[in-house]
């Protein structure tokens, strides 16, 4: 019994190697933790259950028979943050580079359908050369069934994929299927082909870092959701993103112990939106302050910034937040931030997350570069995404809401719950001065004559109240009392139910 146990113990230890000493020093060189190591910082202490430790790939290719390493070249199992359930797979970038070979994406495969039938999140920690070179068309299909299990997964359990080395060519897709993509600065990148491929195909000359470093998929190409300077930072902050998440699609999201009382009234709201309604103001501001604890989870925070999305708390329940932000682009929708915030809504009516729309939007953004780039597919997904999310809706508008923007900012139309404003909120078709410079388009040669059109079409439409006349806007609120108001109206709505007609899926326009 003994030696078994020894022997046990050694295959253990072993496995636990990786690729060895030198590969592991070569890892740290780089900066970058072990597949082991990211898993114990991710998960709670000693919460860690692995699987096929012992499983080693079948390749007899290229004298791969005499080079068997235990796992295989990634580490799979669960475990729990803050206690609650999690399965992940973290790639080992010292065992043949991390690559995907068919029994490795086997090992994925299996924590996939255990955390679907268990009803529990995928994390994936990528840092692979993407396919085994030496297995061919065996790593491609390994691929191919992650991709179709991520497919499946899809609006089931959360998928969330933190990129930390290389991720390249197919290999992107796995991330790009799931919910969330995080990424480390300077140590990690994905693209489709590599500069070499790059320089031989369109003649251009660009670095890894440049072609898909995380500055470029955070803030040009929206790929990745954020990034973190290092491991360590991006793993505590992938904890804290857990935390704002429900296990999966028949679940509520999780309710967290909070110290900040509901009826708190922020004074400085009452003097947020400038007298001046061209001049800009800090969503955020709001943001924080209706915040438990002024906590805020932003996505994409450097792409899009003329609208922002995140999550955070009210009464201690996951809200996820879409604001228009006065501060870039006057808050302005464009292709770009209607892809961004549909993304977003899409993701909260799949897991049942309450939406909480923050409304201050002069319209869409005009130009043919918008028209060209089909700003009309793109702005119609987002009231798309608004318009079939059955989750608690509550708006709330701060000043300008005009146009059709107005209707695709979960406006009542598109089922909004509860839909308040601001004295300060202005509910139009347009601002006054391009409203009077159609309707008096005769009298624009006299300046006295329009300034007093302008003033009237104010006094008439610069105000929440037709459209609370109307029904429209549930109630018009005071500033100050924002946080309570906002608790009340999700406290009202926590047994909401509502079911959209049976379809097989419905055809968003992508
Ligand atoms: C097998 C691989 C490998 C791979 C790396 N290694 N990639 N082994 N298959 N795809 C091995 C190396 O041989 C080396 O082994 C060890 O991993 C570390 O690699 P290095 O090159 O020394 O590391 P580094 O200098 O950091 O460079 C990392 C790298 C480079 C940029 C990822 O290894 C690389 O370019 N690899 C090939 C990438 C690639 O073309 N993959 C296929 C993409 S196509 P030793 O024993 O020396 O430690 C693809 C299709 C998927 O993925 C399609 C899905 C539909």
């Amino acid at each position: 019994m003994t030696n078994v146990l020894q022997e046990l113990e050694t295959r253990r230890e072993q496995a636990k190697m990786g690729g060895g000493q030198k590969r592991i020093d070569s890892q740290h060189a780089k900066g970058k933790l072990t597949a082991r190591e990211r898993i114990e910082i991710l998960l709670d202490e000693g919460s860690f259950e692995e699987y096929d430790m012992f499983v080693a790939h079948r390749c007899t290719e290229f004298g791969m028979e005499k080079t068997k390493l235990s796992g295989d070249g990634v580490v799979t199992g669960w475990g729990t943050v803050n206690g609650r359930l999690i399965y992940v797979y973290s790639q080992d970038f010292t065992v043949f580079g991390g690559s995907l070979s068919e029994t490795n994406a086997k090992k994925i495969i299996k924590i996939m359908e255990m955390a679907m039938k268990n009803g529990a999140p995928i994390i994936g920690l990528n840092d692979s050369g993407g396919a085994r070179i030496q297995e061919g068309v065996s790593s491609l299909g390994g691929y191919a069934d992650i991709f179709q299990m991520n497919t499946l997964a899809s609006g089931v359990v959360p998928q969330i994929s933190m990129i930390m080395g290389p991720c390249a060519g197919g290999a992107v897709y796995s991330p790009a299927i799931t919910d969330f993509i995080f990424m480390v600065r300077d140590s990690s990148y994905m693209f489709v082909t590599g500069p070499d491929v790059v320089k031989t195909v369109t003649n251009e000359i660009v670095t890894a870092e440049e072609l898909g470093g995380a500055k470029t998929h955070t803030s040009k190409s929206s790929v990745a959701d954020d990034a973190f300077d290092n491991d360590v930072e991006a793993l505590s902050a992938l904890r804290r993103f857990i935390d704002f998440l429900p296990l999966n699609n028949r679940e509520k999201p999780p309710v967290q112990p909070f110290f900040d009382a509901v009826e708190r009234e922020d004074t400085s709201l009452d003097t947020l939106i400038p007298d001046n309604p061209n001049k800009p103001y800090d969503i955020k501001e709001l943001i924080y302050k209706i915040a438990d604890e002024g906590d805020f989870f932003e996505i994409q925070p450097d792409y899009a910034k003329n609208v922002i999305t995140g999550f955070m708390r009210i009464e201690g329940s996951t809200v996820g937040v879409v604001a228009n932000q006065p501060l870039v682009l006057a808050g302005v929708l464009d292709i770009n931030a209607s892809r961004k915030a549909a993304r977003f809504v899409r993701f909260c009516d799949c897991f049942n997350i309450p939406i909480l729309t923050l409304v201050d939007v002069p319209g869409f953004l005009p130009g043919t570069a918008q028209e060209y780039g089909g700003v009309i597919k793109h702005g119609a997904k987002l009231l798309f995404a608004y318009g079939e999310a059955t989750v608690p809706k509550v708006t709330l508008i701060t000043r300008k809401a005009y146009g059709g923007a107005y209707d695709v900012m979960a406006s009542k139309h598109l089922r909004g719950d509860v839909n308040y404003a601001w004295p300060t909120a202005e509910i139009a078709v347009m601002g006054a001065k391009g409203a009077t410079g159609i309707l008096y388009r005769s009298e624009l040669g006299d300046k006295d004559k329009i300034a007093k059109r302008t003033k009237d079409y104010e006094d008439r439409f610069a105000n929440p109240f037709v459209a609370a006349e109307m029904g429209f806007i549930d109630d018009v609120i005071t500033p100050r009392k924002t946080r309570k108001r906002l608790a009340r109206a999700f406290a009202s709505l926590r047994n909401k139910d509502l079911k959209n007609p049976w379809k097989k899926h419905d055809n968003i326009p992508l």
